[in-house]
């Protein structure tokens, strides 16, 4: 057992659909989640630099919150300083860049699929790099072909608050066309913000193509960690240990206490805006936020 809060960061509110999802899946984990919003976007960012505020925020996060693992709830910073975080962080450290691909792989029937993300995370290669990986440990019947695309855009969309305008409509239009034109089946929201825009990609993408969160499949692995390690907060029972067929089943069925943790938000920027969208787009009252500077 160990109640310490479990550290969750991202370039801004994109995070929350992890928190969103943490909440939901270990209602008892205490949560410290910050949203770097003074040096957002990162997906515009060399990688050496998102790397850099990475390792700035771990250290803050494990510091002064004494947190006992870290959720790196953005994509451009999995792909930028995932290995650095594991190999240098005293706490476990969870991306968000496998699990979703994991996922993506099992809910794919054509083996047709997609990848979108931000410029940064597309150009790094790292869903390329880690489809190939896990491809080597199946059977060789099991062919998958990858579009990646690109989504300069969406990040600001719904930085703004903007989820289903016409204008995010017509973006997604042009944005998703090479993935529609590969008839991809299954989708990745491969940005942690996206799972925000997930009406209009569905409306564009078509109904019979399957979007895939990365979120909820994190929220799945934070929960196996917690287990695995013996690391679950003493105000929650987890139960059980979880397979891919079983997950969804084991997470409805654990018994969980009463008791739920807290969250504690944390901002680089306007605090009074995170907190206002936040509490928006968290469908969750967020009370205070808190300044971070650096
Ligand atoms: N949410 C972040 C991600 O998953 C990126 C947003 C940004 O560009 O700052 O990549």
């Amino acid at each position: 057992m160990d109640d310490r809060p479990i550290g969750i960061f991202d370039s801004g509110f994109g995070g929350l659909t992890v928190v969103r999802a943490l909440v939901d899946l270990v209602p008892g984990e205490e949560i410290v989640y910050l949203g770097d919003t003074g040096r957002y976007p990162y997906g515009t960012r060399p990688l050496n630099e998102v790397k850099e505020f990475a390792l700035e925020i771990a250290n803050y996060l494990i510091d002064s919150y004494d947190v006992k693992l870290l959720v790196v709830a953005c994509n451009t910073a999995s792909a930028a300083a995932l290995e650095e975080l594991e190999a240098t962080m005293t706490v476990p450290v969870i991306g968000v860049i496998e699990p979703g691909v994991r996922a993506m792989v099992r809910a794919s029937a054509s083996g047709r699929v997609g990848v979108i993300g931000t410029v940064g995370t597309i150009a790094s290669g790292a869903y390329q790099n880690f489809l190939l990986k896990e491809l080597v440990n199946r059977e060789p019947s099991h062919e998958i072909f990858l579009t990646c695309a690109a989504c300069p855009g969406f990040v600001e969309f719904v930085e703004r608050g903007d989820l289903e305008s016409e204008q995010v409509h017509i973006l997604a239009e042009r944005l998703l066309k090479p993935l529609i034109d590969e008839k991809v089946d299954t989708l990745l929201l491969g940005c942690t913000h996206y799972p925000f825009l997930a009406r209009t990609i569905a409306d564009v993408m078509g109904s019979e193509v399957v979007l895939v969160s990365s979120a909820e499949e994190t929220a799945f692995e934070v929960r196996d960690l917690l287990v695995r390690e013996k690391i679950n907060s003493g105000r929650s029972s987890i139960e059980g240990h979880f397979t891919s067929s079983s997950r969804s089943k084991v997470a409805s069925s654990s018994t969980l206490s009463a008791e739920n943790g807290t969250q504690t938000f944390l901002s680089s920027g306007d605090v009074e805006l995170f907190r206002t969208l936040g509490t928006r787009l968290l469908e969750m009252e967020i009370p205070r936020v808190f300044q971070v500077t650096w």
